[in-house]
C-alpha cells in the first residue's frame, strides 16, 4: 500500500536498521527498486526530485508508483518529493498524491529555515502527509577542505531541538560528512589502506551522537549516502565511460549509520552508476543493437540487484512488513 514513513521510521529506530530511500525518474527505475523491495519485503521509500518532476512529469510519476502498487500491493511504499525548495512545490506534491515531502531550507538562515518549514509541516500534517526538514549544508567536493569551514557547516547539534519543537518536522536530514553525487572526496582527502584501496575520512559520527542525545527516538536522515559501487564505476570506465576519481561513503560506515537514529538513507548515484553501467556493457558487447528493449532489461535487472545489495548489506530492511 501507498503510507507515509511513521510506522517504517519507529521500526526502523526500534529495530536499528534504515529504510533506503531511492530517486525514481523512470520506469525501469521504479520497477527494479519495487521488484527487488517486494522480493526482499522490505519496505521502500521512492523519492522524485524537481529535476524528476520536469523530466517525467508529476502526473507520470505518480502513476508509475500507482502501478507498482498493484504490482506489488502488499509492500509498503512512500512517495516522498526530495529536496523540496519551497513551500508551493512542497504543496503541489501534498495535493498530487505524496505522502511525504521534505523541505530544503537548510541553505536559510536558522529562523527563514524554520518560518518555511513550520508552514510546510501546517499544510502537510492538515493533509496527512509527513514531513523531513534538514539542517546543516552537505558538504561538496569543491568546497574549501579547510577543517573550520568543513566545521561550520555540518548540523549544529545545539540548534536541533529548537528546530525540530517549533517545526514540527517528523524527521530530520543532518549533514555529518556525506555529500551528493559520484565524486564525494578528492584522492588527497583520502588515505591509502593496505589492499590499495582510497578510504575517505570518517563521517561525524560523533556529531549524530550529540543529535541523538538532544533528540532520542527521533528519526534522521542521511543524504548523500551512495558508496559509489567500485564495480560499477570499473564497468563504465571499461566500456567508454570517464568517470575518474569517484568516490562514495564506504559501506560499512553507512551499516554503521543503519543501526544508529538513522532511519532513512538516500541512494540516487548507485542507481544512475548500475543503470549507465549496464547500458555501457550492453551496447560494447551488443553494438548492433537499437531496440531500447534490448539495453534497459540489463540496466534494469541492475537497478533491482544494487536495491537488493543496499537493502541486504547495507540498510538492513529485509523481512520488515
Ligand atoms: O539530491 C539530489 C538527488 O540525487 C536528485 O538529483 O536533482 O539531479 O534529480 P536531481
Ligand atoms: P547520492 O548522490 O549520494 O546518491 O545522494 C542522493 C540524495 O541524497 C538524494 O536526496
Ligand atoms: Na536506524
Ligand atoms: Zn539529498
Amino acid at each position: 500500500p501507498l503510507v507515509g514513513t511513521k510506522e517504517m521510521f519507529k521500526k526502523a529506530y526500534e529495530g536499528g536498521y534504515a529504510i533506503g530511500a531511492f530517486n525514481v525518474n523512470n520506469m525501469e527505475i521504479v520497477q527494479g527498486i519495487t521488484d527487488a523491495a517486494a522480493e526482499m519485503r522490505a519496505p521502500v521509500i521512492l523519492q522524485c526530485s524537481a529535476g524528476a518532476r520536469k523530466y517525467a512529469n508529476h502526473q507520470y510519476l505518480v502513476h508509475l508508483v500507482k502501478a507498482a502498487l498493484e504490482v506489488h500491493p502488499e509492500l509498503p511504499v512512500a512517495l516522498h518529493l526530495d529536496h523540496g525548495a519551497d513551500f508551493e512545490t512542497c504543496k503541489s506534491c501534498i495535493d498530487g498524491g505524496f505522502t511525504s515531502v521534505m523541505i530544503d531550507g537548510s541553505h536559510h538562515s536558522f529562523e527563514d529555515n524554520i518560518a518555511v518549514t513550520k508552514k510546510v509541516v501546517e499544510y502537510a500534517h492538515a493533509h496527512g502527509v509527513v514531513v523531513e526538514g534538514e539542517l546543516g549544508q552537505l558538504a561538496g567536493v569543491e568546497d574549501d577542505v579547510n577543517v573550520s569551514a568543513e566545521d561550520a557547516k555540518y548540523t549544529h547539534p545545539e540548534e536541533v531541538e529548537e528546530f525540530v519543537s517549533r517545526t514540527g518536522v517528523d524527521s530530520l536530514a543532518i549533514a555529518i560528512g556525506t555529500s551528493h553525487g559520484a565524486f564525494k572526496f578528492t584522492p588527497a582527502q583520502c588515505t591509502l589502506n593496505e589492499d590499495g584501496v582510497l578510504v575517505p575520512p570518517e563521517l561525524r559520527f560523533d556529531i549524530l551522537d550529540e543529535i541523538t542525545k538532544k533528540l532520542p527516538n527521533f528519526p534522521i536522515v542521511l543524504h548523500g549516502a551512495s558508496s559509489v559501487v567500485p564495480e560499477y564505476v570499473k564497468i563504465i570506465n571499461a566500456n567508454g565511460g570517464k568517470l575518474d576519481d569517484a568516490i562514495g561513503i564506504p559501506e560499512d560506515q553507512l551499516r554503521k549509520a543503519a543501526r544508529s537514529a538513522v532511519c532513512k538513507i538516500n541512494v540516487d548515484s548507485d542507481l544512475r552508476l548500475a543503470l549507465t553501467a549496464g547500458i555501457r556493457q550492453h551496447f560494447m558487447e551488443h553494438p548492433e543493437h537499437f531496440d531500447p528493449r534490448q539495453y534497459l532489461t540489463p540496466a534494469r535487472a541492475n537497478i533491482k540487484a544494487i536495491v537488493e545489495h543496499k537493502i541486504k548489506n547495507v540498510l538492513g530492511c529485509n523481512n520488515a512488513y
